[in-house]
């Protein structure tokens, strides 16, 4: 029986894109051989609007496992806008149903984040076949343990605090890494432990910075004359997180402040004297080879998600759920944060070694 599979990526790229492509249409050739056709989407679901497709071959798949980004492209399309009709008058859903009949598709793959799996659910209940694949480096997917994109993540990060530990002893200073993670301070964390950092600071745990002045000044009491701060940079105060979000940033916006790492710095020199810098990796956690783990992981997602199409199973996200990959229903986890639980154990393991959250 012929399949064609259209795949995109959308939202943010992260490192394993390319490999979990790969996984699928490898997996996806060995089994159906000829009767295999893969449509490559460019820039997500605004290609699928739009029709952007390419037939693949085989030999499209050779040599990106280890590559960064996306050999698709991606966009982010906000889901909240999927069903509104803007000043351009497409009706998106509309559009991108027409696509998948114009190119006669039998299945949609969907690689992305919350956002993507969002839309991907949409599409299902629109009577489309999808299959979403979880990326990225926050790993803040509900339903999967585990996302491809954030382990390297987590080692780019672990790099630059480990950077910042050699140069912040020499200055004997206060070095705060902001650390991507808008709504879940998951990357930060791992990174923060891997790395040392001696004071974590994620949305999920408000912090005081009273604490964190507290904590640099006892360890420079210690003997310690440095201190590394980790801070995702969705973090707030323990005021702010009374605050809806858009006062939140109204507030942050009338004191001209940009973000909760900048003002963190700035309030621990002006609290302890101690000078403190900021350093923000960016999308420099985004970019790069996937590590050997997310080339692993990418693999058998991707041909977990080739066992799907071949039992026509539908609807599904793929995921890791408790050491074994396997899927969940899109609309159970559509639409869900997976936050860093209060009592996560890396948190407890954090506590325990003492370091602190700033609460
Ligand atoms: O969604 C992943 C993420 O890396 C977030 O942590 C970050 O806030 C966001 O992407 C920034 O993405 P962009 O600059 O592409 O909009």
């Amino acid at each position: 029986m012929k399949r064609r599979i259209g795949i995109l990526t959308s939202g943010g790229d992260c490192p394993g894109l390319n490999a979990t492509i790969r996984g699928v249409a490898k997996a996806v050739y060995h089994q159906f051989g000829d009767d295999a056709q893969i449509i490559g989407i460019n820039d997500g679901y605004f290609g699928l609007i739009n029709n952007m497709c390419k037939e693949m071959t085989p030999a499209d798949f050779s040599g990106i496992l280890t590559t960064g980004g996306t050999i698709f492209g991606t966009k982010r399309t906000p889901f909240k806008m999927m069903q509104v009709v803007e000043d351009d008058k497409v009706d998106k859903v509309k559009e991108m149903k027409a696509t998948y009949k114009k190119q006669k598709l039998d299945c949609l793959l969907t690689l992305g984040g919350n956002g993507t799996h969002k839309t991907a659910n949409l599409l299902s209940e629109e009577g489309l076949n999808v299959i979403g694949l979880p990326k990225t480096i926050d790993n803040d997917i509900w339903g999967t343990s585990v996302t491809f994109g954030f382990h390297t993540a987590v080692g780019t990060a672990t790099d630059v605090i480990d950077r910042l530990h050699t140069t912040a002893n020499s200055h004997g200073r206060i070095l705060c890494a902001e650390i991507m993670g808008n709504k879940a301070g998951w990357l930060t964390l791992y990174a923060g432990v891997a790395g040392g950092a001696d004071i974590i600071v994620l949305p999920e745990i408000p912090y005081d910075i009273e604490k964190i002045a507290e904590t640099c000044v006892k360890r420079n009491e210690a003997g310690k004359k440095f201190s590394i701060i980790a801070v995702a940079e969705g973090a707030f105060d323990k005021k702010e997180a009374k605050m809806k979000k858009k006062e939140r940033a109204a507030k942050r916006a009338e004191a001209g402040i940009t973000t909760a790492t900048t003002r963190i710095a700035a309030n621990i020199q002006n609290m302890t004297g101690y000078e403190t810098r900021v350093c923000v990796p960016g999308h420099m956690l985004r970019g790069g080879s996937p590590s050997a783990y997310d080339r692993v992981l990418a693999t058998q997602f991707g041909t977990y998600a080739a066992k799907l199409i071949a039992d026509e199973n539908y609807g599904r996200a793929v995921a890791m759920i408790e050491s074994r990959v396997g899927s969940n229903l899109l609309k159970d986890v559509a639409g869900k944060t997976k936050f860093v639980p209060q009592d996560d154990q890396m948190v407890l393991s954090a506590r325990a070694l003492g370091i602190s959250f700033g609460d």
